[in-house]
């Protein structure tokens, strides 16, 4: 059956391998994409290669979620609706709230309400959730309970302890996310993520449609964005490396994160939008392996063979966790779909494409002189 797609923010990093994705099993493919300039440069046209890899894949239409009628004109025909279109920089989200809530939660809303309001073809919608729901992930106790620390407290880490507690508990150890866990978000985007993904569960049913949410760990791989400074650590550091200059790692350089290669990613997606089975259900897609900021310094360092200053400041920023690593038992059993790329690997391949680019991302710079600034960078 040939589905008509419509994908929000399409022209992103995610957006735009899945609209190929589908392009390339013969569905039709809509992106709806306001091409914003911190991903796409001032003139996408000319400055953004992730919307020039739509020709030919999918008819794009250079609009807003937050305006009615350029999601009422993208909706034309749609039978599964993927919803990316996002503001996605934890950091930049604890201070420009307005803007982040705007878009990801009112986006979502206007979204809906056409879908609630007008006739329209769609059967299912696709949400882009986010690890960044979970806030601070599972731990496991001494007598094997299990705990969801609270967000770690400025006190403690300016004293240079970074870990996360739980009032009475010794020893945690960090045990990976299921689906289940408690949701408490420690950033403005994580809320927004959490509001998105709730608004799309709980109103896609009421209407008599399918709602789906893949919660990403952080997607990584060719295609990322090198300009934005807010956000995808492998960039920020690729154009210190490719630079000469020095890279300043945060806290104590043992936090971790899921890294999860953008194919693995796109296709989890795919199965997502396209199988029965996935019909009301959530999601996590990460790899289910946790690496941390120092092993991924050393492994962008082995990939481009250039040695850098590496300096271990014990900076931390305001709303960053200390580690989250999924479980993606669901995934398996569910969609029959098990993330496949070892980070070392994916590491080279994601490599060998930044190299073929230009150095990219002046900003950022800026964008940590604008988070110490407000007093959540330290
Ligand atoms: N990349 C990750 O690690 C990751 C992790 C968790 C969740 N996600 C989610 O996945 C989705 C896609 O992320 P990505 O990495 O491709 O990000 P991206 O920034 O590359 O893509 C987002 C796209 O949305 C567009 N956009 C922003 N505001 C818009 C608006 N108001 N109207 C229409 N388009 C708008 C941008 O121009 C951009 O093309 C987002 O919802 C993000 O929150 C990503």
């Amino acid at each position: 059956m040939v589905e008509h797609v419509l994908i929000t923010g399409g022209a992103g990093f995610i957006g735009s391998r899945l609209a190929a994705r589908f392009a390339a099993d013969g569905h039709i493919v809509t992106v709806l994409d306001s091409l914003i300039p911190q991903v796409h440069g001032h003139d996408p046209a000319n400055t953004s290669p992730l919307l020039r890899s739509l020709e030919g894949v999918a008819t794009v239409i250079e609009g807003s979620v937050t305006s009615t009628d350029d999601l009422r004109r993208a909706l034309e025909g749609a039978t599964i609706v993927i919803h990316l279109a996002a503001e996605t920089g934890t950091g930049q989200s604890m201070y420009e709230i307005d803007r982040y809530v705007e878009a990801n939660v009112g986006g979502t809303a206007k979204l809906l309400d056409l879908l609630a309001n007008d006739d329209n073809d769609v059967r299912r919608v696709v949400i882009a959730s986010s690890r960044s729901i979970y806030g601070e992930g599972a731990y496991r106790t001494e007598d094997a309970r299990t705990v969801y620390p609270a967000h770690r407290a400025n006190a403690d880490m300016a004293a240079g302890d970074f870990e996360v507690h739980v009032p009475g508990e010794q020893e945690l150890t960090l045990i990976p996310t299921d689906e289940t866990a408690k949701l408490h978000p420690s950033s403005v985007y994580g809320i927004t993520k959490q509001m998105q993904e709730s608004l799309v569960m709980t109103v896609l049913p009421t209407l008599g449609r399918e709602a789906v949410s893949v919660r990403y760990q952080n997607v990584y791989g060719p295609g990322q964005s090198l300009k934005n400074p807010y956000t995808g650590i492998l960039s920020i550091f690729s154009t210190l490396i490719r630079q000469g200059k020095e890279i300043n790692v945060f806290e104590d350089g043992l936090e971790s994160r899921d890294f999860v290669y953008i194919d693995d990613v796109v296709e989890a997606t795919f199965l997502a939008s396209i199988l029965p089975a996935a019909a009301g259900g959530i999601f996590n897609v990460g790899s289910g392996v946790a690496t941390t900021v120092l092993d991924v310094v050393a492994a962008l360092q082995d990939a481009y063979g250039i040695e850098v200053p590496v300096r271990v400041s014990g900076q931390y920023r305001l709303g960053d966790i200390r580690h989250n690593v999924a479980d993606t038992t669901k995934l398996r059993e569910v969609l029959g779909f098990v993330p496949a790329m070892r980070f070392t690997d994916g590491v080279k391949r994601f490599a060998e494409w930044v190299l073929t680019e230009p150095i990219e991302g002046d900003e950022y710079e800026k964008s940590l002189r604008e988070m110490a600034e407000r007093k959540l960078l330290k």
